[in-house]
């Protein structure tokens, strides 16, 4: 009993306190201590049962220990002073120790977290300011403040975006970070959760038919479709009981939901540290938290600030870009008749074209609903990557899974540059114009395709581009050939296929090489 109680014990150190022994040393001395106070007289086994499950999350911190306790009990002034009452030693010393690991990758990736989280606190203040001044329905006086968050809405996705991503590459999802990366992939799903729901509030001319033609794709959700429509809605049409729904999600709803997972997510960064470099057990080097660290995240910080108080200023109602441009215009009437080329924020443009490259009808179902299917898919797959890759969780490189990242960007890039009407004006016809729109996005799509391809080859000594490769090559069937969208697709999906299957057969060295 006590042999397999010291393994449960030296196993659970082993996964919470992974390349953070003085943490783990806090966390056994505080097992001992509370083993023996809380259960005197009582079964050892039940007691550290106890132990796994409440003194690891909350004890290992705030326990007060010996040494700490006399330090405690000299200190002065207002530390020592709360130091006596809530026992802080162990965490500050803990902060002080708190490391960065330095590797051979870029450390610029680890700040987008943190400036993701700089925009958060930005949207919070500004959030709770318009709260003050905002009411449903009404146009009011408080445009700076409104030019500021929806400036801060955008900065941050851009930064959420690039931290996702750069997770990503650099594998940090990998074992024991699993859970790190659900949450961040929940919050990812909040923050376009607020992004759609804040849309509708200054309930303009523009959000409420980007709004009707937004929630009109849960209608395509096979069975729930018009019971969520309804639920989101408020009713079958966008009215003013929409409005109320949406702005109870946006300041209630989800920011309780958002700030619950966060406090998840830091909290598991805190006790499991950052990512080490793939392929290293132990980071050879470190940069500590405090000061290093932390001075050069609020350094970022206030050029973000600058940045986003520049940008308030100079162009208080975006760039004027569609999907990036919040002037009020006419106040919303669902009498009014639609008007054509609306289009939702920049950060959904992918879905609205993915959309529209649908036939109506596909496989016996409606389009949009094997649509949806493709999306909810790759949702999925994004989700579970921790558990996908094999070779991360091994520890080993894993080219398959950064090609598939880059994949992924490609196809987003000339999705959401074909929703922007890249390259239609002049066109003598609809169609023309289409054509062109695909033709241009093509070229910037391949042309961003190999410049990454070049990069990775070179600087990341990368071999593996099958991914990636068919990505562009659909890019190319659709906008150069002129293929169909699906067709295109279904070409490059079938050959990256039989492409990767053969090499794997041949033995080819492609798969075992590469960086990250
Ligand atoms: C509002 C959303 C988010 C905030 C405020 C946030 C904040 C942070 C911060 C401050 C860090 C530590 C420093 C850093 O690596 O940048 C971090 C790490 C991490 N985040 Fe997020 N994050 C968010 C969303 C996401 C998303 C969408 C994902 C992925 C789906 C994600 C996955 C991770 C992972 C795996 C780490 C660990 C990095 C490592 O160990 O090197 N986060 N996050």
């Amino acid at each position: 009993m006590r042999s397999a109680l010291s393994a449960r014990t030296k196993d659970a150190r082993s996964r919470f306190c992974r390349g953070n022994p003085s943490f783990g040393a806090h966390v056994m001395m505080a097992a001992s201590i509370s083993t023996a106070a809380y259960c005197p007289g009582r079964r050892r086994g039940h007691c550290l049962h106890i132990w796994l499950n409440v003194n690891l999350t909350v004890e290992s911190w705030f326990q007060k220990q010996g040494p700490d306790m006399n330090a405690a009990e000299k200190t002065r002034g207002l530390r020592g002073w709360l130091d006596r009452r809530y026992h802080l030693t162990p965490l500050f010393e803990f902060l002080r120790r708190k490391e960065v690991p330095l590797g051979t990758h870029w450390m610029g990736w680890y700040y987008f977290g943190g400036i993701t989280m700089f925009f958060f606190i930005v949207q919070v203040i500004t959030g709770v300011l318009l709260l003050m001044y905002y009411q449903p329905g009404e146009a009011t006086a408080y445009e700076l403040i409104r030019s500021m968050h929806s400036w801060s809405a955008h900065l941050m996705i851009i930064s959420l975006t690039l931290h996702m991503f750069s997770t990503m590459m650099l594998k940090a999802y990998r074992s024991p970070r699993e859970v790190t990366w659900v949450s961040g992939y929940l919050l990812f799903l909040l923050t376009l959760g607020f992004g759609f729901s804040g849309y509708l509030l200054p309930w303009n001319k523009l959000a409420y038919f980007a709004t009707t033609v937004g929630t009109n794709i849960v209608r395509s959700v096979p069975l729930l479709g018009s019971w969520l429509l309804e639920v989101l809605r408020g009713g079958q049409d966008v009215t003013i009981n929409t409005l109320y729904r949406f702005f109870a999600a946006h300041v209630v709803i989800l920011p309780l939901a958002f700030v619950g997972l966060i406090g998840l997510h830091l909290l598991l960064i805190q006790r499991q540290g950052m990512a080490p470099p793939i392929g290293e057990k132990i980071a050879p080097r470190g940069m500590k938290f405090f000061p290093s660290f932390a001075l050069r995240d609020v350094l970022l910080w206030l050029a973000c600030l600058t940045l986003l108080l520049t940008l308030t200023v100079f162009l208080p109602y975006g760039p004027g870009i569609p999907g990036m441009d919040w002037e009020l215009g006419e106040k919303a009437n669902p009498m009014a008749p639609a008007y054509p080329g609306i289009k939702p924020e920049w950060y959904f443009l992918w879905e609205y074209q993915l959309l529209k490259e649908f036939p109506p009808h596909l496989f016996g179902l409606e389009g949009p609903q094997v649509c949806l299917f493709l999306i909810a898919i790759l949702f999925g797959i994004w989700a579970i990557i921790p558990w996908l890759d094999r070779r991360a969780y091994h520890n080993k490189p894993s080219p398959a899974f950064s090609d598939f990242g880059w994949a992924a960007i490609l196809f987003l890039t000339y999705l959401t540059l074909t929703g922007w009407d890249i390259g239609a004006r002049g066109a003598s016809s609809e169609l023309a114009a289409m054509h062109n729109v695909a033709r241009v996005c093509a070229w910037w799509t391949l042309a961003a395709g190999a410049v990454v391809i070049v990069v990775r080859y070179w600087l990341y000594e990368d071999r593996w581009f099958f991914l990636a490769g068919a990505a562009l090559l659909h890019v190319a069937l659709h906008g150069l050939v002129g293929m169909s969208y699906l067709l295109a697709g279904a070409i490059s999906v079938v050959l990256a296929g039989l492409v990767i299957a053969t090499s794997r057969l041949v033995g080819s060295r492609s798969g075992s090489t590469g960086s990250n």
